[in-house]
């Protein structure tokens, strides 16, 4: 196995923390000694001990105290991201690797974390560890890009999504939503749903076509996503779907709302007079350990988010339709423009006649 394999294998290793760590990062470990490994670790649960030390423990674990202790010395650790140097609920990994008398790190990434941000690599280096950054480094932000966006602008990762026709319209103009995408695009629809710890959505999409905002299968899901309206005139609230298999919502709204009474406890109205209310929107969520959101719509709000910067990546699925001159576009000249200069295409996919285009924000994304 090669150096390659060994940070791919942190990576594969990473990937079983998903939907456990959060609000920490997913992190693999991988020590080898002579060109073979000697343990493996990740980090399993949030506020349980990291990648590195489990990888220690499992050397440990595999090979008696004595032995281990012989293995782990001028070893090799693996890692997807940059040792932490910090001790919060668990010790500080530098200190565990240098307390093995480790010889080397190869680590895909920085922590973007400003506490740690090479502080962790530096220490490494002061103790007389060889450290190398940069192996897989895509692939690294790419599994972590939530943790990084969470890091570096202090709010969730914003993914906006939407279904257009080959005229980019969203739907008709005041009218109730239409089905543009095919059953497949929706499926995976119900997919990135999965990934994001929120739904966003404004007030006319509530009002006109009342959706439930969930992730399904419902009766499967056991963590609802939160569910998120922005702007005002609701409609009759306590007629909405969004009440039904109920998760924790969010109003934001100049309007005083009367929610009712039973669901007082699951929901957090942010009132604003001005259009300042996404801000207080994101510290709320991130306080409550939303890290992410996935803004599903309609025009004013699709529009709103992109002028504001207010987005990591763009999903448009487009299927082969036309709705001419009563459909309403996805959003206005000004955001369109942006779209142009500050987005990249990350990839392409089709479902059946559909297509689905993943961009990413060069300007704000963490990656
Ligand atoms: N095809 C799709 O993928 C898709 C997805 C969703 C919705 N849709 C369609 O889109 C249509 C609705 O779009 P729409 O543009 O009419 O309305 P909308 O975006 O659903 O909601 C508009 C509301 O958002 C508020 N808002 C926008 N930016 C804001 C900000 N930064 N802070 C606070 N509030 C903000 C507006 O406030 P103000 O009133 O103060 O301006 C307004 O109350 C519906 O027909 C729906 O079916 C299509």
């Amino acid at each position: 196995m090669s150096s390659k394999d060994f940070i791919s294998q942190t990576l594969t290793l990473a990937k079983k923390g998903k939907g456990k760590v959060a609000p920490n990062p997913m992190v693999g470990c991988v020590i080898t000694k002579k060109g073979k490994i000697i343990g493996e670790g990740w980090h399993k649960r949030y506020g349980k001990d990291h990648a590195e030390v489990n990888a220690i423990k499992d050397c440990q674990a595999k090979f008696g105290k004595n032995k281990s202790k012989e293995l782990l010395k001028d070893s090799c650790f693996f890692v997807n991201l940059e040792p932490c140097s910090i001790k919060n609920n668990t010790p500080a990994c530098t200190d565990s690797i240098i307390g093995v008398q480790a010889a080397k790190v190869v680590c895909s990434i920085k922590d973007p974390n400003p506490r740690i941000n090479g502080k962790g690599i530096n220490k490494l280096r002061a103790a007389g560890i060889k450290v190398e950054v940069g192996a897989a480094s895509d692939e690294a932000k790419e599994l972590n890009k939530i943790f990084i966006v969470n890091q570096k602008f202090k709010r969730p990762f914003i993914t906006i999504k939407y279904a257009q026709t080959l005229d980019q319209m969203i739907g008709y103009q005041a009218k109730r939503g239409i089905q543009i995408s095919n059953a497949r695009s929706k499926q995976d629809v119900q997919n990135i749903r999965k990934e994001h710890s929120s739904i966003l959505i404004g007030a006319n999409t509530l009002r006109l076509d009342n959706p439930r905002l969930t992730s399904r299968p419902e009766s499967k899901i056991k963590i609802q996503p939160a569910k998120i309206i922005v702007g005002n005139n609701f409609g009759r609230l306590i007629q909405k779907n969004i009440f039904k298999n109920f998760s924790h919502i969010f109003f934001v709204s100049s309007e005083k709302l009367i929610v009712p009474e039973k669901y007082s406890s699951k929901i957090t109205c942010i009132q604003t007079n001005k259009r300042n209310g996404l801000q207080k929107l994101f510290k709320e969520l991130m306080l409550r350990g939303y890290t992410s959101i996935l803004v599903e719509g309609g025009k004013s709000i699709i529009s709103s988010f992109i002028k504001k910067g207010y987005f990591d990546e763009l999903i448009v699925y487009t299927a082969p339709r036309i709705l001419g001159s009563k459909g309403l576009k996805a959003m206005d000249n000004k955001a369109d423009k942006i779209i142009d200069t500050v987005t990249k295409v990350h990839s392409i996919e089709n479902f059946g006649e559909d297509i689905k285009v993943t961009y990413i924000n060069k300007k704000a994304n963490g990656i």
